[in-house]
């Protein structure tokens, strides 16, 4: 089936500065790789410093009167945007799928998702309260009051291109700040798509501006953000070194943060846990988007005594996994989303056998008519601490599983890692349950659930996988400063 979308409109290829759409200033672009072909489909500017300024500029001048528009109107924006997100779910998924490679029922599942951050804090931009101070003197007043934290700059990955922009863009829209954003080389046109139907909502100009660049030029761009004091705020999802960068760079400027970094998920199943639910639990947390997700399952632990049930279960499962482009309707597992992904995967894969591994199932590149970059579903036991794949993301579809004995032993090395985004683990021993979840050092932990994130619940890690929250009252909170109003009458 096409992956082109119905509304022609939607297929935007230009910056977005200003409410206006226009190419790079020097003219430079960038091309678009369909990673189901490994073939370029779509030609954007790759931007400079010169377009991130115009675009700094455009949410500077647009900022007054953005903060100061009362919180229904700035809600009642983003209600339509949220309507128009939902009634080109169709389209918007297709550019996903395009773009990104996930099959169009995961896309369709991400348009929703996007929405329904945008809708979450349409609501939230109309329910804030601040406090009001008991005072201590007669003729005092003192009041807290929220304000928005200023221009925002944002940066999204690619691995959700509708969802990781939207949760970022609907508080910051909702608390009164104006943005410039600029979305991932490999997936620009579904975020283009986006500021499209923001515009379309009735967005006022300057209050988004959206800038493409390559890996390559990307510094020239950032860098300009992070350097200009008029940049109160960055909200970065993507890998810790990158965002490492990114907290020292902002230094100088004293911004705030969200860095939503790495991650290297433990998925622990005890031996008094349902096995069935295990292994439905991993399939839904491993290999949606392909494992490409940082709250995927990273390293799954197994009690011994039922090591050899929970493989035979999940054997099955992911051997019928359909590995397809995104042009057919029954694809299950997408192309990785470029070669260097593959090359990280199978790096691990090879790592992991060298040192011990058993390999049980896949373990290579697809050999798909479509070309692209396909990896079979990927299932490895006796999988030990030292290996590749456990010290970092492998972000593909690969199980690699481990034996315990103890909680003890097995809570050790859960988090024996330097991140700390999500946890998962099974058991139906009401106490285990609490004893565990406590100790897991992680920002999400999932007790019998494999599918956690929701608009309604604070998305984001410790440690090395970085600070801030997205989604729930937490997710508004984090583009807002307080103000301290103190009058003597
Ligand atoms: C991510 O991979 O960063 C986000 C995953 C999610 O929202 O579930």
């Amino acid at each position: 089936m096409s992956l082109l979308p119905h509304r022609a409109d939607l297929l935007r290829t230009q910056n977005f500065i200003n409410a206006r759409w226009c190419d790079a200033m020097d003219g430079r672009t960038l091309l678009v790789e369909d990673p189901a072909t490994a073939q370029p489909f779509a030609s954007v500017p790759d931007s400079s410093a010169a377009d991130a300024a115009a675009a700094l500029s455009a949410a500077s001048s647009a900022l007054p009167a953005w903060r100061r528009t009362a919180p229904r109107a700035r809600a009642a924006v983003l209600k339509r945007w949220h309507a128009l997100l939902l009634s080109n779910q169709e389209d918007l998924a297709r550019l996903i799928s395009r773009e990104q490679g996930k099959p169009l029922v995961e896309s369709r599942a991400e348009v929703a998702y996007a929405a329904s951050y945008v809708e979450w804090f349409a609501e939230e931009a109309a329910h804030l309260h601040g406090d009001v101070i008991p005072t201590p003197h007669a003729r005092r007043r003192m009041t807290a009051e929220w304000e928005p934290v200023g221009v925002v700059a944002v940066i999204t990955p690619w691995n959700f291109p509708a969802a990781m922009i939207a949760r970022k863009l609907a508080p910051a829209l909702a608390a009164g700040c104006t943005v410039v954003a600029k979305p991932a080389e490999d997936t620009p046109l579904t975020a283009l798509a986006l500021v499209r139907l923001a515009e379309e909502a009735g967005l006022p100009a300057g209050v988004i501006n959206m800038v493409v660049c390559s890996r390559e030029r990307a510094h020239l761009v950032v860098d300009l953000w992070l350097r200009d004091e008029r940049v109160r705020k960055l909200s970065f999802t993507g890998s810790t070194a990158v965002g490492q960068h990114l907290a020292r760079e902002s230094a100088t400027t004293l911004k705030r943060l969200s860095l939503e970094l790495g991650g290297n998920a433990p998925f622990l199943v005890f031996e008094d846990a349902d096995i069935g639910a295990a292994v439905d639990g991993l399939m839904a947390a491993k290999f949606r988007n392909g494992g490409q997700t940082c709250v995927s399952p990273n390293r799954i632990f197994v009690h011994r005594s039922v090591h050899n049930d929970f493989v035979n279960q999940l054997l099955p499962r992911v051997q019928q996994l359909k590995v397809a482009p995104a042009t057919d309707p029954s694809a299950q597992i997408g192309p990785m989303i470029n070669d260097r992904a593959i090359a990280k995967i199978t790096s691990h894969v090879t790592d992991a056998v060298a040192n011990g591994a058993q390999l049980l199932l896949g373990g290579h590149r697809s050999g798909h008519p479509a070309g692209g970059h396909f990896f079979d579903p990927t299932v490895l036991v006796q999988v030990t601490s030292t290996m590749a794949c456990s010290c970092e993301e492998t972000f593909g579809p690969v199980a690699a599983i481990s034996v315990f004995d103890t909680e003890d032993q097995v809570l050790e090395a859960a988090n024996a890692t330097p991140f700390g985004l999500a946890a998962y683990f099974y058991s139906q021993d009401i106490a285990r349950c609490w004893r565990v979840s406590d100790a897991l050092e992680a920002g999400i932990v999932g007790i019998n659930a494999g599918a956690l994130a929701s608009e309604a619940a604070p998305f984001g890690g410790i440690k090395a996988s970085g600070y801030g929250r997205e989604g729930s009252r937490h997710g508004l909170v984090d583009y807002l400063q307080m103000k301290f109003r103190c009058q003597d009458a």
